[in-house]
């Protein structure tokens, strides 16, 4: 397909992608908030002879809202009832849309890190696609087990399962695709949670109901479950969908480590609120977040990898020759690199002055996080970092 074509649909995938993300974690929180801000009404008031095991009054937009929730199903189904669904089916087929069509079908440059391990396209996309559906088995076998009744340590066992996908990524993908395929498989379990047991519990409830029989708690217990789950994910999920943009969190040599201190952080912001939202102001846990923010703060701080002595001073035609074989064959007005149509991230380096204009942004990528070339497929050597290093160091002097 015309490269454009696909980088353009790649943009409205990713447009999707966030809208429909927004209304799904929106009003996950929303109905999150709402059980945890729930009264129990009065023992003798109407509400509670109906069942309502519990209610709350909100103001928003104008209006007066007095939502209810019964113990498990009011005495009649009301004729129409609203379903939430779509907006996870969307944000995963819209994400899973963006993902085949940004790393799986250019493994080769966003998947594949030659200094991890060596991989064709077809196996870097086959852990990919494993990773994804063996962490929901795995999940949903764990949460059916006798260790689901047990919700504190299976919170502990997940974490340590994801943390472990984590490293086992890490050790075979490119740290970028490590870390999306990460996100790939919590949102794959968060959107099979709601596909394959909140749904179909809620529509055996809705049938018991319409037979005019009491349906089974069991199905709203175990909703609820995997919505709790659901829930706590959410803000490790966001972290990596912009980690992206983080180099120094993925391509940092303990990157799975990074992550994992950024998903704890992430669980314990998430913890507070829900707490907060029952009225207990719960100080440990955004205090524990803040001391796990700071040791990833200080463990990603640039430390620049031993590089080979260079002859000083380096001169500018070395920075320009190595930039030329290295870069422009992408960072030029219109790359030649295959699937390019674009300078990527609008970086041009086939100029004197674009080069010297960029320097730091050369050194930040080449020297320090090493992300450039972009899985090093013009194969820059240390010796070439070592002059771009020495260049920069002795003040990027142009001719
Ligand atoms: C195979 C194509 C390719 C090659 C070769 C390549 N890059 Fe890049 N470069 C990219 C892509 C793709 C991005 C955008 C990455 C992103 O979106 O995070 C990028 C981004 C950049 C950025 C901007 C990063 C930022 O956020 O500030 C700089 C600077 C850069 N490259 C420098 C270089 C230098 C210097 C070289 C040569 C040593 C090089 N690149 C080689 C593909 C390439």
């Amino acid at each position: 397909m015309d490269a454009h074509l696909v980088e353009f649909l790649g943009l409205l995938l990713r447009w999707l992608h966030v809208i429909a993300g927004i209304a799904w974690i929106g009003s996950s929180f929303y109905f999150i908030w709402l059980d945890n801000s729930l009264d129990a009404p009065p023992p003798d008031s109407d509400a509670a002879k109906k069942g309502v095991a519990g209610e709350l009054w909100a103001v928003h937009g104008g209006g007066f809202y007095n939502p209810q929730k019964y113990a498990v199903a009011p005495a009649a189904l009301p004729e129409k009832l609203h379903w939430f669904k779509w907006e996870a089916y969307t944000t995963w087929l819209s994400g899973t849309a963006l993902l085949v069509v940004v790393y799986w079908l250019r493994a080769q440059t966003m998947m594949i890190d030659p200094a991890v391990r060596e991989l064709s396209a077809w196996q870097a996309v086959g852990i990919g696609l494993a990773s994804m559906v063996g962490s929901w088995v795995i999940y949903d076998l764990l949460c059916r087990s006798k260790l689901g009744k047990n919700n504190a340590l299976l919170g502990v066992i997940i974490f340590g399962l994801l943390t472990l996908l984590a490293w086992g990524l890490s050790q075979t993908l490119g740290g970028r695709a490590a870390f999306i395929h990460v996100g790939t498989s919590i949102g794959t379990i968060m959107a099979a949670n709601v596909f394959f047991v909140i749904i179909p519990g809620q529509r055996r409830m809705v049938e018991a109901m319409r037979a005019g029989q009491t349906p089974d708690p069991i199905y709203g217990k175990r909703g609820k479950q995997r919505s709790v789950h659901n829930n706590y994910f959410t803000l490790p999920v966001l972290f990596i969908m912009i980690s992206n943009h983080y180099a120094s969190t993925y391509s940092h040599p303990h990157n799975w480590a990074i992550l994992a201190l950024m998903a704890a952080a992430g669980v314990a912001i998430r913890h507070f609120f829900n707490r907060r939202h029952k009225g207990v102001l719960a100080w440990q846990y955004p205090i524990l977040a803040a001391v796990l923010l700071g040791v990833v703060a200080w463990w990603t701080a640039p430390r620049v990898a031993p590089l080979p002595p260079v002859t000083r001073p380096v001169t500018f035609d070395q920075v320009r020759t190595i930039v030329g074989q290295r870069c422009v064959t992408c960072h030029s007005p219109v790359p030649t690199f295959a699937g390019l149509t674009q300078p990527p991230a609008g970086v041009v380096l086939n100029t004197p002055a674009a080069i010297t204009q960029n320097a730091q942004r050369i050194y930040q990528q080449v020297v320090v996080t090493r992300i450039m070339p972009l899985g090093n497929v013009t194969q820059a050597t240390d010796q070439e970092r070592a002059i771009i290093a020495a260049w920069v160091a002795d003040g990027a002097k142009g001719n």
